[in-house]
């Protein structure tokens, strides 16, 4: 029944789907059907699209170059596909497709095409592509401009637990090898600042420090920003370097590795092998000399049980292995922290904390901190935003911390009073015990306690302790 109908409002449903395109032809390449997203996408008119062909309605393509073509003509479809090209109105535009033949009794009747538009997403990262070749080009070098955009170094990087201490030893060991190294640890830990010291405590500090987060772009846009690309490598393609030769001589961060498809990830093991690249579509390869350091934010055996990292690319990337500890096995570096980032945005915000009172360090110090330093960071910066006085108060905590807070055990230290009290406490208690133990006698009570009588007495009246006296 579902069945039947979905059948029926297959066309509905194409049309409602507001990201993608979708256009099916037949076996002759004669548009059937154009969804509302795909006629947006090519800036045309579904009505004067269908029953034209679609060489007519693409100019900028030809038999050998359109997918959709030659899936009709192989019978196999072609998946997540880049594809950049002129639409009817001139303007270039990148699309991820996927093309799949439509087959009836073993015959391929036609072929539909599901394009995602990814023209903005690849503006952007060629962009930082060249941003970043421009920042490494030998005019600036020779202009002798900061090369290093790793802007953090050892000094930055807060903490003096064991764990802490342990762990800027070994990356400080490390950080002049040109073996890989994987950084992991929980989000927030602080790997990227790691990472960025390492580089610069490395010969490599001059050199080029490339990041890219693998997470963030399709499978083919990663692939040609990583190695490169040469002309008509693919419709559109342009003859661009990648980040591997912009890194050349200094260090490949590769953020979130494990979200790279497995398919890329061979890839990316065949040049760290042997150090070389070829552009995509080239035919010659290229020597580079680039240290890589990758980063995931969880334990590689989980990455490897889960199969989100090839088990022999891993072995490759973790000839050095370091871990971020959870700021929960740390909370000795909390109070640190805290002083750190008070300072921090004391200068950001133009205010003057000074400290966050015993009950909210309770709490820090507490807390399980999911977001390990980075939550930290951020609760403080919050906090004193609207702290108006010079301490962080509860109050100033966000609202979803306020249940935690509460359930903070109370510490079991004594609560610190001022000086002056504690000691006339204290001087009030010795005073009543010699006079008991004198019954009352001011004079063999003064002598124990080896002052003057009257001064005695004057304490006592200050004590209100007449009542031990047996002189009354
Ligand atoms: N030891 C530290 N001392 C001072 N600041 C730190 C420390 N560790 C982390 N931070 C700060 O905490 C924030 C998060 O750190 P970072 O971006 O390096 O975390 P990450 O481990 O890369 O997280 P994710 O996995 O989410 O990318 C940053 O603002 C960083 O400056
Ligand atoms: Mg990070």
């Amino acid at each position: 029944m579902i069945h039947s109908l979905f059948k029926e409002n297959i066309q509905d449903i194409l049309d409602n789907i507001i990201d993608e395109g979708v256009h099916m032809v037949d076996s002759s390449g004669v548009i059937v059907y154009y969804n509302k997203f795909a006629a947006a996408l090519d800036n045309i008119n579904p009505v004067e699209a269908i029953g034209r062909h679609i060489l007519e309605i693409y100019p900028s393509l030809t038999e050998e170059t359109s997918t959709i073509l030659k899936v009709i003509k192989s019978g196999k479809a072609i998946l997540n596909y880049q594809q950049s090209f002129k639409n009817y109105n001139g303007l270039l535009i990148t699309t991820l497709n996927s093309t799949i033949p439509i087959i009836s009794s073993k015959k391929v009747i036609g072929a539909v095409e599901i394009s995602k538009d990814i023209t903005e997403v690849k503006k952007l990262s060629e962009r930082v592509v060249d941003l970043q070749a421009e920042l490494y080009s030998e005019s600036r070098q020779q202009k002798k401009t900061d090369q290093s955009r790793a802007v953090y170094t050892f000094a930055d990087i807060i903490g003096t637990s064991e764990e802490m201490l342990k762990l800027k030893k070994n990356a400080l060991a490390v950080a002049d090898s040109p073996s890989p190294v994987l950084v992991y640890g929980e989000t927030g830990t602080g790997k990227e600042l790691l990472i960025h010291a390492i580089h610069n405590a490395s010969s490599r500090r001059n050199k080029p420090f490339i990041a890219q987060n693998c997470a963030a772009l399709p499978e083919s846009l990663l692939e040609s920003i990583l190695f490169g690309t040469v002309r008509g490598s693919f419709t559109g393609a342009e003859t661009r370097p990648g980040l591997f030769e912009i890194a050349d001589g200094g260090t490949l961060f590769l953020d979130e590795i494990n979200s790279m498809s497995l398919p890329l990830q061979a890839k990316l093991l065949r040049v760290i092998q042997d150090g070389n690249v070829r552009r995509i579509g080239d035919t010659k390869t290229i020597h580079v000399d680039v240290r890589i350091i990758t980063a995931i934010n969880t334990s590689p055996t989980k990455a490897l049980e889960e199969k989100t990292l090839r088990d022999d690319l891993f072995y490759r990337l973790s000839v050095i292995t370091l871990r971020m500890p959870d700021l929960k096995e740390r909370r000795e570096d909390i109070p640190a922290l805290v002083q750190h980032f008070i300072k921090k945005y004391n200068t950001m915000l133009k205010k003057s904390i000074k400290a966050a009172p015993k009950d909210v360090m309770d709490f820090f110090m507490n807390y399980t901190w999911p977001g390990n330093i980075r939550e930290l960071e951020h609760t403080i910066e919050g906090a004193m935003n609207i702290a108006d006085g010079s301490l962080i108060n509860r109050g100033n905590l966000p609202y979803h911390l306020l249940g935690e807070f509460d359930k903070t055990p109370k510490s079991s230290e004594k609560e610190i009073k001022p000086l002056k009290d504690t000691i006339e406490q204290l001087e009030k208690q010795l005073l009543a015990e010699a006079l008991k133990k004198n019954h009352g006698n001011v004079t063999k009570a003064a002598e124990m306690l080896d002052i003057p009588r009257q001064t005695l007495q004057y304490k006592m009246s200050k004590y209100k302790l007449i009542e031990y006296s047996a002189e009354k």
